[in-house]
Order: C-alpha cells, then sequence, then structure tokens
C-alpha cells in the first residue's frame, strides 16, 4: 500500500467509527468490505465522486440526520417476513393470558424495536387476535420502531408482497390481508390500528422515557438486529431496554444472538427456534399452564475450557474448530455457525471437550436435536460427565420432559458431589428446589 492508500484506508476507518458510533452498525472483520462497497453507492446518492469523498463527508460537521438517513438507507438489513420465528408470539399470548387472568386493566404493551418494513408487529397483532380473542384490540399497544425511514414508511402502507408470506398460514392470509391484485395484500384496517410506528435509534439513549412510549413494556422484540452491533454497544442497548420493561417481561432475540453474558439480569429460557430473556425481578409471574418449565440458565461456571497446552495436537484443532463456530456466529449468522459445528462435531467425534462445548452453543442457539446428538456422545465418552447430566436436564426440560430432566439433575448432583464441584452441584440442587 502506498502513501495514499494508506490515507484512504485512515478515511474509511475513521468514517467505519464514526458510523458504528452514531448507529451501532459495527463492520469489523469480514462485514468491512460490505461497508467500503456501501460507500461507493452512499457517493453516488450524494452525487459526490467516490467512496473517499463520501467518507470525508460522513466525517465532516456534526453528525445529523442526513447523515443518520444516509447510513440507514445504505446499511440496514431489511430481511423479514410474516409470523417469524412462530415461538415468540405464542410468548406474547402467554403474557396476555396472564395479564387477563390477572383481572388487570392496563394495556398489554409490546414493542418491536428494529421491526424493519412492519412484518414484525403486524404478526404479534395477529397473533393476539387470532391467540387470545378475549383480549379487546383496544387494550393492545404494539409501538415499532426502526432507525430506516424507508422501511418504516413500507411498514404504515402495510402493503406486502407474496414473499412477505412464505410462513403464513393460507387461513390467517385469508382472514387478516385483503388481496389488491398483482400479488399484493394489505394488512386489515383494524390490525395496523393497532400499532404505531416511529423512528428510534437503538444505538442513542433517548429510551428508556416517556416521551418515546418505551416505558413498561411487556415483551419487546428486538430479533436479528444485535448481530449487526458490537458486542458492547449491544450490551448497552441490552441495558437500556431492560429498563424498558416491566418487571417479569421478556426480551426476545434471536437465537443466534443469545451470548448469555450480554444480558445481565436475565434469565434466559431456551426453546427450539428462539431465546427469550425474562427481566430478573420478583415475584415472578407463574409460567402459562400449557408451557414446559422454564428452564434455568447453564451456571455460570461453563463448561472446561479445553486445555491450554495439551500434549497431542487435536485438543487446539478443537479449540480452533470452537472459535471459528462463535466468529461466524458474529459475522454470518446461526445457520453458518450451526453448519460449521455440525462439521466439527462429526470431524472430532471422540473429543469430549469439543461434544461438551458444542452441545452447550447448539443449546444457546436453538437446536436442541444437534445439542442431543452431542449430549449423548459426550456421556457416551465420559459416562460420569456431570455436566453432560446438566445440558442433558436442559434438554428434556425445554422439551416439557420434566421428570426425566428431574431425574438427570439428581444424577448431576451427585456426579458433581463426586467431582466435589460445588458450583455444579449447588446449580442443580437450586434449579431442582424450583423445580419442586
Ligand atoms: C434484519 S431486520 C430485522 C427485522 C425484524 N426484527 C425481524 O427479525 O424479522 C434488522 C432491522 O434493524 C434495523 N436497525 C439496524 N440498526 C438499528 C438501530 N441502530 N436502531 C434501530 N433499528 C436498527 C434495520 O433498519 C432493520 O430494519
Amino acid at each position: 500500500m502506498n502513501a495514499i492508500d494508506d490515507t484512504v484506508g485512515d478515511v474509511f476507518d475513521l468514517a467505519a467509527q464514526r458510523v458504528e458510533a452514531a448507529t451501532g452498525l459495527t463492520f469489523a472483520g469480514l462485514r468491512r468490505r460490505q461497508f467500503d462497497a456501501a460507500l461507493d453507492r452512499m457517493a453516488g446518492a450524494l452525487g459526490l465522486p467516490g467512496a473517499a469523498a463520501c467518507a470525508s463527508w460522513l466525517l465532516a460537521g456534526p453528525w445529523d440526520d442526513a447523515r443518520s438517513a444516509l447510513c440507514a438507507r445504505f446499511l440496514t438489513v431489511g430481511e423479514t417476513y410474516l409470523l417469524r420465528e412462530p415461538r415468540a408470539f405464542d410468548l406474547v399470548c402467554d403474557r396476555a393470558r396472564a395479564l387477563l387472568a390477572r383481572g388487570a386493566t392496563r394495556p398489554l404493551r409490546i414493542w418491536s424495536a428494529g421491526c424493519c418494513t412492519g412484518e414484525e408487529p403486524y404478526s404479534i397483532a395477529l397473533a393476539l387476535r387470532r391467540g387470545v380473542p378475549q383480549l379487546p384490540p383496544e387494550r393492545v399497544d404494539i409501538l415499532a420502531t426502526d432507525l430506516n425511514d424507508a422501511f418504516l414508511d413500507v411498514a404504515r402502507a402495510g402493503i406486502y408482497r407474496r414473499w412477505s408470506f412464505r410462513r403464513t398460514d393460507p387461513a390467517d392470509l385469508a382472514a387478516f390481508f385483503r388481496p389488491l391484485g398483482d400479488g399484493l395484500y394489505e394488512v386489515d384496517a383494524s390490525l395496523r390500528a393497532q400499532v404505531r410506528f416511529a423512528n428510534l435509534n437503538l444505538a442513542s439513549d433517548v429510551y428508556p422515557s416517556a416521551g418515546t412510549g418505551t416505558l413498561a413494556q411487556d415483551v419487546i422484540f428486538c430479533r436479528n438486529v444485535l448481530m449487526y452491533f458490537a458486542p458492547a454497544q449491544a450490551a448497552r442497548v441490552i441495558a437500556r431496554l431492560r429498563g424498558c420493561l416491566v418487571d417479569g417481561g421478556w426480551l426476545v432475540v434471536n437465537a443466534s444472538e443469545a451470548s448469555t453474558r450480554l444480558f445481565d439480569g436475565f434469565t434466559p429460557v431456551f426453546r427450539e427456534d428462539a431465546v427469550f430473556f425474562r427481566k430478573d425481578a420478583l415475584p415472578v409471574p407463574a409460567p402459562a399452564p400449557a408451557a414446559p418449565a422454564v428452564a434455568p440458565v447453564v451456571p455460570a461456571r461453563r463448561p472446561e475450557p479445553l486445555p491450554a497446552a495439551a500434549p497431542s495436537a487435536r485438543v487446539p484443532a478443537d479449540a480452533a474448530a470452537m472459535d471459528r463456530v462463535h466468529a461466524l456466529a458474529q459475522t454470518a449468522g446461526r445457520e453458518e455457525a450451526l453448519q460449521c459445528l455440525r462439521r466439527a462435531v462429526e470431524a472430532e467425534a471422540l473429543s469430549a471437550p469439543l461434544q461438551q462445548r458444542a452441545a452447550l452453543f447448539a443449546l444457546e442457539h436453538g437446536d436442541p436435536a444437534l445439542a442431543r446428538h452431542c449430549v449423548r456422545r459426550l456421556l457416551y465418552l465420559e459416562p460420569d460427565s456431570a455436566f453432560g447430566h446438566y445440558l442433558w436436564a436442559l434438554i428434556e426440560d425445554a422439551a416439557g420432559r420434566r421428570p426425566r430432566a428431574r431425574s438427570l439433575l439428581r444424577d448431576c448432583r451427585r456426579l458433581a458431589g463426586a467431582a466435589a464441584d460445588a458450583e455444579l452441584g449447588g446449580a442443580a440442587a437450586a434449579w431442582l428446589e424450583r423445580m419442586s
């Protein structure tokens, strides 16, 4: 690189840093090339001669609405569809039923943060109308916010192409959408009336606040948004979202965003395709009768780290494989990370540490079938693994098989005692107590 290239590189770096500070969107690692390419397109929109000029424009003067709007337009990702990962909508219905059961008269408040073109908040309205028809529509308050005004315009119009309905039951399509011809469908007016759209930058500190209407939320959806933020920024957003929830309220993220260390003050609950985080505070509302028992947090002590200086070459290979999986989860997303994990699980079929870490990752990322496969391997290799029994109990509990989970926890407690692992034994005992 010559001196001019170096200078351009510096300007790009500074521009990326400024964009990250203002919008939360990070372009580290593999995503950096996307940023450089977007600068070119942004320059075109501004009538500037090229990416370097656009980077300089982003750096000059105070950060204003024009810069924010341009970044939102060119740097955000607009992938979404109706009734995506449907278990989250079951959670909303459970909350609505719990509110009704308590005889509360206040509205149920749901916030779709990073709502994109509106499919998510309309799905919430639809699921409630279908699942809890006894809750009057005027007692449902759905706030839907995004950084990108163009997305919000589409959301307010509430008109979607067939592709947005790729996971929608035809009965729901017929009941809640009006065909307009040319493959377009309009959201039913009464569902639209339940959703308030607004521009809100999650990287800013305007929330929680009464002015933004973000206080006392029962459930916040922030799915497929945090994956574009650096961990420190994601942690700040999560802390602010926590401040917006009622005690015992829920934060819903995508399974690949659910690195539990970012979610201080929450209890994670694993489901097949989602992870829900309950704001810790007492008293905690009783779970809905149909739901399986709330699974506890994986004990703070994670499975044994892979030995740093292992005698054989295989252990570092295990560590490297898991590092790759975690890096992919951050950059390419859950599916690719899980695919990489499946390969590693087969390549290192005789490595108990890898099977253990793989099981935990699969569980945290919403793939219980893979987690079960790894736990079986782990217990084949190390039948007395207390942590293996703990993970198995988590899987059984998430599947609603509580007696089996209880018996595994008792085994876990016994094995942890024999191995003098007081922390794990304590975690198993505490969970057993909560179950009884
Ligand atoms: C992939 S979409 C997710 C849509 C929806 N939540 C879902 O899961 O289907 C990500 C959304 O996050 C929004 N977003 C990105 N950065 C944001 C920020 N700093 N504040 C608010 N929204 C943001 C994007 O504009 C985009 O609409």
